[in-house]
């Protein structure tokens, strides 16, 4: 991947994980993320996204898809739909294996999943919380049924798509014959999966829906293993690009009991949290199992010739799946810090380090004083012209100490500050986020100024 130098200096230092109230408590305040139909008790595993919520989520999406789909020649997207037909997921394997198995504690009634329990519990078949004894193992499939049709008894059953990525298997045999694409290439998609998680929660960690983004790459059986370690190192890099904590991202590879019913050999990409190292994207070889079962399934020929060898053979798949929705809850808890009060800061703050790339908001314009109309008109002028370029946001409530505090605590970058001397010779002070320093610029120097900073392809 092409990436930039960072614009801004990150923190290095480790801090301790952030608790997850924390965040939830943020999001919700801030307008991040609410609970969905929230004014009817809510939905467990459920979330809507706020106006800043929205905003940072389309920069997580927007950054993948130019780093995987617009600067690799090789890489196309799709964007297919939610429900399919229902045969995909017998073929797919999803109806028949897609389960988790549940134990219910026959004392306070709580549920498990099995291959979430401590071993030792398993196998004393006690409950991890009371002690109580652990009733029957239980399967439970993991698809949400909808039903397609208008008539009552002639409506078929389909199923909200569990992975996004099957959509693109579908498309494969089409982008193929609409593109000039030859193996090795891939294509990419973003879009939402449902499931019927057993025990959603955590926050966004592990909900119900949720949104996917997936590379599936098409290669020669015999460059599978080349193309595995390519993605493989690739995808660890880039998420070491975007996050803070280093130190707090590694590469795990399955064990053979942990494997999909896919998967012949698989990486996680794993994240260190307050809920210990968990999954952030799998790194999955899907081997010839998809267009092989969808060819059997469909009864559609999805194997490939080689335009120069002739050769025919159907294409191996190398899997990059990770969650938007992980990303944002990743970033989130890797960029937020309260500061104690310190030289420069007499009352603390909290302050989301997120990458300015990232950012919801990139930067604020203020004008010292909102009663002095001078200040006022030319700061809401600097924020019209900004507003052409990147999301800007103007502010004149409260005193500027307050107006950058708030500021701070969305992970805004810069905050242009409009006084009196702006008046005089058109310069303004711009503040930065992480060391609260500030440079004194002409109006004109902001658009390249803040433009360098704040986006991954500008320079
Ligand atoms: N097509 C392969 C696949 O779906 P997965 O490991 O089940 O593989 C890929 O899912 C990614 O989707 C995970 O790494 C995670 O980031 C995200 N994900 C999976 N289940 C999720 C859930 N219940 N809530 C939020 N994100 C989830």
């Amino acid at each position: 991947m092409t990436q930039t130098e960072d614009k801004i200096t990150l923190s290095t230092e480790d801090t301790p994980l952030v608790p997850m109230e924390k965040i939830v408590s943020l999001s919700k305040r801030r307008g991040f993320v609410y609970p969905n139909s929230e004014i009817y008790g809510g939905v467990s595993g459920i979330y809507d996204f706020g106006p800043l919520g929205v905003e940072l989520r389309n920069t997580i999406r927007r950054y993948w898809w130019w780093s995987m789909v617009q600067t690799n020649d090789n890489v196309v997207g799709i964007e297919g739909n939610i429900i399919t037909h229902p045969r995909v997921w017998e073929a797919s394997g999803h109806v028949e294996n897609f389960v988790d198995r549940l134990v219910e504690c026959k004392n306070c009634k709580r549920r498990f999943r099995i291959d979430q329990l401590p071993k030792e519990n398993v196998e004393q078949n006690k409950c991890p919380v009371c002690g109580g004894e652990l009733g029957e193992p239980r399967v439970f499939n993991l698809m949400m049924e909808t039903y397609i049709g208008v008539v009552e008894g002639e409506r078929t059953k389909t199923y909200l798509r569990g992975e996004a990525c099957q959509n693109i298997y579908l498309d494969y045999d089409n982008v193929l014959k609409s593109s000039r694409l030859q193996i090795p290439f891939g294509i990419c998609q973003i879009g939402k999966a449902f499931r019927n998680e057993v025990t959603p929660g955590n926050f966004l960690f592990r909900q119900r829906e949720f949104e996917q983004w997936d590379l599936q790459f098409f290669v020669h059986p015999s460059e599978m293993q080349k193309w595995f370690d390519y993605w493989r190192e690739r995808r660890f890099a880039w998420y070491k690009g975007i996050i803070n904590h280093k130190d707090r991202l590694r590469l795990r590879p399955h064990g053979p009991d942990e494997l999909a019913h896919y998967a012949k050999q698989a990486f996680d990409i794993e994240y260190r949290t307050v809920l210990g190292w968990q999954e952030w994207e799998g790194i999955h070889w899907r081997q010839d199992w998809d267009l092989s079962r969808h060819s059997q399934f469909s009864g559609q020929d999805l194997s490939y010739t080689d335009p120069e060898t002739k050769e025919r053979y159907i294409p191996w798949i190398v899997e990059t799946s990770g969650g938007v929705d992980r990303t944002f809850l990743n970033l989130l808890l890797d960029a937020y810090e309260e500061e104690p009060p310190s030289g420069k800061d007499k009352e603390g703050r909290t302050v989301l380090r997120l990458h300015p790339w990232f950012a919801p908001v990139k930067v604020a314009v203020l004008p010292l004083q909102k009663n002095k109309e001078e200040l006022v008109t030319t700061a809401r002028d600097i924020h019209k012209r900004l507003q052409r370029l990147m999301v800007s946001q103007y502010d004149d409530v409260a005193n500027i100490g307050r107006r950058y505090r708030r500021q701070d605590e969305i992970g805004t970058p810069f905050c242009v500050t409009v006084d009196f001397q702006t008046l005089e010779d058109q310069t303004v002070t711009v503040r930065e986020r992480d060391g609260m320093t500030q440079v004194r610029l002409h109006i004109n120097e902001l658009p390249a100024y803040l433009l360098e900073r704040v986006m991954w392809n500008y320079s």
